[in-house]
């Protein structure tokens, strides 16, 4: 089992992987042998990101780009295409939310979240599956939420968003399956990020009431999640296609 998880280098694309649970999942796959190529829009960010893998001895790559736009996109894979060998793994991590109900939710807010956290999930799996089909034992994990299979209050745009990256994942696993290619979602529940922790401080999450929901009675740390994604990615999951992979503290079962 443990040699499974060993990786030899090998690339593994993580968008928004300078921050967040997708930096914790960047920071597994580097300590289990991959090189981290971590996405983001802001430079700094990643760099400081990459400088801190580094000092551990960790292979990491970065790249700018705002994964919501069809361009920054294709000029991601062609570059992935003309500097690795292969690409083993692509994790659609990147996303955003907010919280407004349906009746007062202007066009352009509902097609800004849709971009973020939907068609960049189109626009990569697209551009990045010939590049993966390439590869030995490939696999795409797209990182969705609980709130991608049961619904909450004034988030209408995050539920759909999130729903339709869990039935894409199901949909690509069996249109590529038969190519060796698996594609999984990972759906954590609420995760300590950076993001997360504003909602706390700025008094939009109160916490007493989200433990109460929560079995194991407190949110993830962001590791916690990013070790499932890493897992996932290697070759220890190499039976595990299309599934939905709950990462909640038990939230979502009762
Ligand atoms: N934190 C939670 O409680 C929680 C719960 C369920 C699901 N999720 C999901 O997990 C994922 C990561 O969330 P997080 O809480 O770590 O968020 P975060 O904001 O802390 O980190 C996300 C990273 O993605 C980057 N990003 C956002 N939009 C981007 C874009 N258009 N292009 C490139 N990079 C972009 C951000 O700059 C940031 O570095 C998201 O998809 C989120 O919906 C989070």
């Amino acid at each position: 089992m443990l040699s499974k998880l060993k990786m030899q280098g090998e690339a593994v694309v993580v968008t928004g992987g300078g921050a967040g649970i997708g930096k914790a999942a960047a920071a597994a796959l580097c300590e289990m042998g991959a090189t981290s190529v971590i996405v983001g829009r802001t430079e700094a960010t990643l760099k400081e990101t990459q400088s801190e893998f580094l000092a551990r001895g960790w292979k990491c790559e970065t790249f700018v780009a705002d994964i919501s736009r069809e361009e920054d996109v294709s000029r991601l894979s062609k570059w992935a295409a003309s500097t690795f060998a292969e690409v083993k793994a692509v994790v659609n991590n990147a996303g955003n939310n907010f919280s407004s109900p349906i009746h007062e939710l202007p066009t352009e807010r509902w097609r800004e979240l849709m971009a973020t956290n939907l068609d960049s999930v189109y626009f990569m799996c697209r551009d990045f599956i010939p590049l993966l089909l390439k590869s030995k034992r490939p696999s795409i994990v797209n990182v969705a939420s609980t709130f991608g299979v049961i619904g909450n209050a004034k988030m209408p745009v995050y539920c759909a968003t999130k729903g339709g990256v869990v039935n894409l994942t199901r949909q690509l696993a069996i249109d590529y399956g038969a190519q060796g290619l698996r594609v999984n979602s990972v759906c954590p529940g609420s995760t300590l990020s950076p993001r997360y922790k504003g909602y706390i401080d700025k008094g939009l999450v109160k916490m007493d009431a989200v433990n109460a929901r929560i079995m194991l009675g407190r949110p993830a740390e962001c590791e916690e999640i990013g070790d499932v994604i890493a897992f996932l990615v290697s070759d220890a999951a190499s039976f595990v296609t299309g599934a939905t992979m709950l990462v909640d503290g038990g939230q979502t079962i009762h």
